[in-house]
Order: structure tokens, then sequence, then C-alpha cells
């Protein structure tokens, strides 16, 4: 049974903030004999200064559902950013991947949206025992209908994990990766140390329709490799090559089982779907919002920090398609080009 917080029964009411969760932290006990928590934080404060350079105003409501399951820490929780309307793809990841979730849900700050989408999220929450077990829901509310980085850094900085993946919602999870990194000593002493970006590449059908089916993506590399070899899938974006072909696909076809390689043709442009520790490497630049740029943004700085990507050449991600927003994203990318070129010379000199 999934009981709902009293405070969020009436969904307006949390809005307002009527019963604040303060943060506190503990005084040296040394120099002083007052009571170990003795200074508390206003959540809403600490928040605004977590991510003041989003855009404002904007409400954060943490752990609007949080998951019973208890998780390992050295576990692997996904990342993940949705709106209402890929609740139903939102759904199959958690079942696929049965393994810690955290993600952000954006809330138009509508009243009559906000009901009906707190609705229909109580509804896909309680749909499936594995909803229940393994996804801790964020809420944002605001007018900022694509604030991407400022979601991705909520769900990061939430999840309860050390280990991280940032993902797109619509990738159908082909390979058990978690699985295989945790049981390998040497990939989750490189990710530990926190200088390592763990890529699974990521691949699409050629075809709409064909990319359409799930349930007939392969799940052996062999079967990915049969597939590519008859042109009928290919990596992800071809169109687009720089996004991801720092993967290197030659090399990744050739490579033999249990194969990890350092990526070693980085470019400004790549952005893969990466594992890697949540505390530590820099955050995604909340200043881009919109398509275009915005998870590059995310591993340029992870880059220069000195984080290095390593493909696993076993595992591997499928893009489920769909109809894009073509338009906006078209305005939106031009803009952010010219975002992304002044953020590298800047991230460069910082
Ligand atoms: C949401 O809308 C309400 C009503 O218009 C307004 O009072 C509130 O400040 C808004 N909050 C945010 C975070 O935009
Ligand atoms: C990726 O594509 C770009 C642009 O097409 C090209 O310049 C670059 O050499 C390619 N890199 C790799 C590793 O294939």
């Amino acid at each position: 049974m999934i009981t709902v917080k009293p405070r969020f029964k009436n969904w307006t009411l949390f809005l307002e903030s009527p019963d604040k969760t303060s943060l506190s932290w503990k005084t040296s006990r040394a120099i002083s004999d007052r009571p170990a928590h003795a200074y508390a934080v206003d959540e809403d404060l600490f928040l605004s200064k977590a991510f003041s350079s989003s855009l404002h105003p904007s409400k954060i409501v943490p752990f609007f559902y949080r998951a019973s399951g208890h998780f390992d820490r050295e576990d692997i929780t996904i990342t993940t950013i949705i709106t209402s309307n890929r609740f139903q793809v939102f759904a199959r990841l958690v079942e696929r991947y049965r393994g810690p979730i955290s993600v952000t849900i954006h809330v138009n700050n509508d009243t009559t949206h906000i009901l009906d989408l707190l609705d229909s999220l109580e509804t896909l929450y309680t749909s499936s025992p594995q909803m229940s077990r393994f996804v801790d829901v964020h809420l944002v509310v605001d007018f900022f209908d694509r604030q991407f980085n400022t979601w991705r850094n909520i769900a990061r900085l939430f999840a309860r994990t050390d280990f991280v993946m940032m993902l797109d919602i619509d990738f159908y999870l082909c390979t058990d990766f978690r699985t295989a990194i945790r049981n390998s000593e040497p990939i989750m002493e490189k990710l530990r140390e926190g200088r390592a970006a763990l890529v699974i590449p990521a691949f699409e059908y050629t075809t709409h329709e064909e990319g359409a089916d799930y349930s007939t993506f392969p799940k052996t590399k062999e079967a990915l490799k049969t597939l590519v070899e008859t042109k009928q899938i290919d990596m992800f974006h071809a169109s687009w090559a720089p996004g991801h072909n720092s993967t290197d696909y030659e090399r990744f076809y050739s490579a033999s089982p249990g194969e990890v390689y350092q990526v070693t043709g980085y470019q400004s442009a790549y952005e893969p779907y990466v594992i890697f520790k949540a505390d530590g490497p820099p955050w995604c630049d909340e200043r881009f919002v919109g398509y275009g740029g915005n998870k590059a943004a995310c591993l340029y700085e992870m880059y220069l920090s000195g984080i290095s990507f390593y493909v696993l050449a076993d595992h591997f991600l499928v893009h489920q398609n769909h109809a894009y927003e073509e338009a906006i994203r078209k305005n939106e990318r031009k803009s952010n080009r010219k975002l992304y070129s002044d953020f590298k010379e800047e991230t460069c000199l910082k």
C-alpha cells in the first residue's frame, strides 16, 4: 500500500509549504554544550541557493514520493527527467531496470494542470510494485518548460546511492550493465575514484516504425551487430555524428567480450549516456534551458575537470522512437549553439 503524505492530500497546499522541512547541521561538541542539532536551515532557502543559477520563481519538492526500497550505497541510481506525456515509457524503464531511480518531474504551475498531473502521477506511481519500491519522485513546479539541466541536477542531488547514470527516458536498456559493473572490482574502483564516466553506447533503428516496438529490440551484442550489418540499426543520431561518434562504434563492434576501452577522440559535442560518481564531478550548468547543447555542456565540464570516458563494450541502449517537437527544437538549438560556444570558452578559462 502506498500512503500519500497528508500534506499532499490537498494538492495545492504543498505549494505554500505549510510544514517546511528544515535541514540541520551538527556543531562541534568540543567548545559547546549546546545540543548537537543547533543550527537549522530552511529548505526553501537552501534550495534557492542550491539552484541559484536556474530561472525563478520555481518550487522544488524533493521526495514527493519516496521509494520504500533500501539501496546499497554502491548501487547505481538512474537519474532522469520526464514530462507527463512520457509516463508510459517511464513505467517501462522502471519495470526493466529494477534498481534505484531518481526522477524529476516538471509540473506547469497552472492550477487545473497541477491537479490533473498529480492525479495521473498517483495512478502511475501506485500502478506497479516496482514503482513504489525503486522510484523517488521530485517535483519542480514553475512556468519554465525545459530547464533540463536544473531538472538533471535535482535528480542527481537527491539520488540515494554513490553512483548515478544520466539517462534520457526514451532509451530501452537492452543489457544488464548494472550487474556487470557491480560484479567487476576494477570497474567499481574506477567509479569510486571519481575520475571515470562509463559510457553505455546508444543506438537507434534507421526506420521510425521499427524503433517503436521495444519487444523486438536486440538483447545481445551478437543480435545488435546483425542488425547493424543489415543497416536496420545504426549509432544514435547518425545524422549528427559528433553527438556520439567519440564512442568509436567500429571499436565497439570489434571489441572482445568484457572489454572496457577509453575514449580517445573526445570532442565538445559528445553527449553519451554515462555512469559516474554522484559526489565530485561538476554539475550541469543550469543556464542551459531548452533543446540543444544542454547535456553536452554537462559532459564538457566533466571532461575538463579530468574525468575520462570509458566505453563498456558488452552493453548498449536502443532508442524508442516517438514524434519530436521538431519546430521548437530547431529554434532553441540555434540560441543554445551561441550559448554553448561562449560557455566552452568560459569553462576552459575556469
Ligand atoms: C504559481 O502560481 C501561483 C498562482 O498564480 C503563484 O502565486 C505562485 O507564486 C506561482 N509559483 C511559482 C513557483 O511559479
Ligand atoms: C566524428 O565526426 C566528426 C564530424 O563528422 C569528425 O570530424 C570526427 O573525426 C569523427 N570522430 C570519430 C572518432 O569518428
